[in-house]
């Protein structure tokens, strides 16, 4: 009696087998794709985080998006064509917070209150901050008249 229950047990069993391997492959599959929604989330967080978000913008519409939030947000302190005014001039070579992409923009998104720069996170969209900070990354390339003292220190051009 007790080996016929013992043999029917073991056939369930083997019958079963294929279900048990199916499920945990299922549920394999279920990690890895949980795994791979929790990254996606880290990266769209961590971008969120980061100030530059992947360089300077180069297309036309950006760039003039860019210079319209300048003119409105940023000139009154910089000089209508970035030549320095209450702000330092952000056309020249010498720079009090770095001369990278990711320097001017981390500038303009958290600010130095305390010297009178106003952090911007908040007040424009990350992709605002961009742009402006695209056009500022421009204006590095230009030499308006009367330009401010330099403030800062002095980068090569080409180092950055
Ligand atoms: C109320 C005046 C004011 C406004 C408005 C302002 N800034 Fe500034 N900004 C300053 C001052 C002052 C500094 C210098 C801060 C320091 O000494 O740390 C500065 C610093 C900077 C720097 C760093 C310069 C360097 O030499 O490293 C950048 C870039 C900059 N501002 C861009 C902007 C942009 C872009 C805007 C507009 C979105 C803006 N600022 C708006 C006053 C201003």
């Amino acid at each position: 009696m007790s080996s016929i229950f013992l043999k029917s047990a073991k056939i369930q069993l083997k019958s079963k087998t294929p279900y048990f391997a199916a499920d945990s492959i299922r549920c394999m599959n279920r990690y890895k794709i949980s795994l791979s929604i929790a990254a996606l989330f880290l990266i769209i967080v961590s971008a969120g985080f980061d100030h530059s978000l992947s360089g300077p913008l180069k297309d036309r519409e950006s760039l003039k998006n860019g210079l319209k939030l300048f003119k409105v947000k940023c000139a009154v302190c910089h000089g209508d064509k970035g030549e320095g005014n209450i702000g330092p001039n952000l056309t020249d070579n010498f720079w009090i917070h770095g001369p990278k992409f990711e320097d001017i923009s981390k500038i303009i998104s958290i600010g130095n209150v305390g010297k009178g720069m106003i952090g911007f996170e908040g007040k424009l969209t990350h992709f605002e901050i961009r742009e402006v900070a695209s056009y500022v990354y421009l204006l590095r390339t230009t030499s308006p008249p009367d330009q401010k003292k330099p403030e800062g220190k002095e980068y090569r051009p080409d180092s950055h």
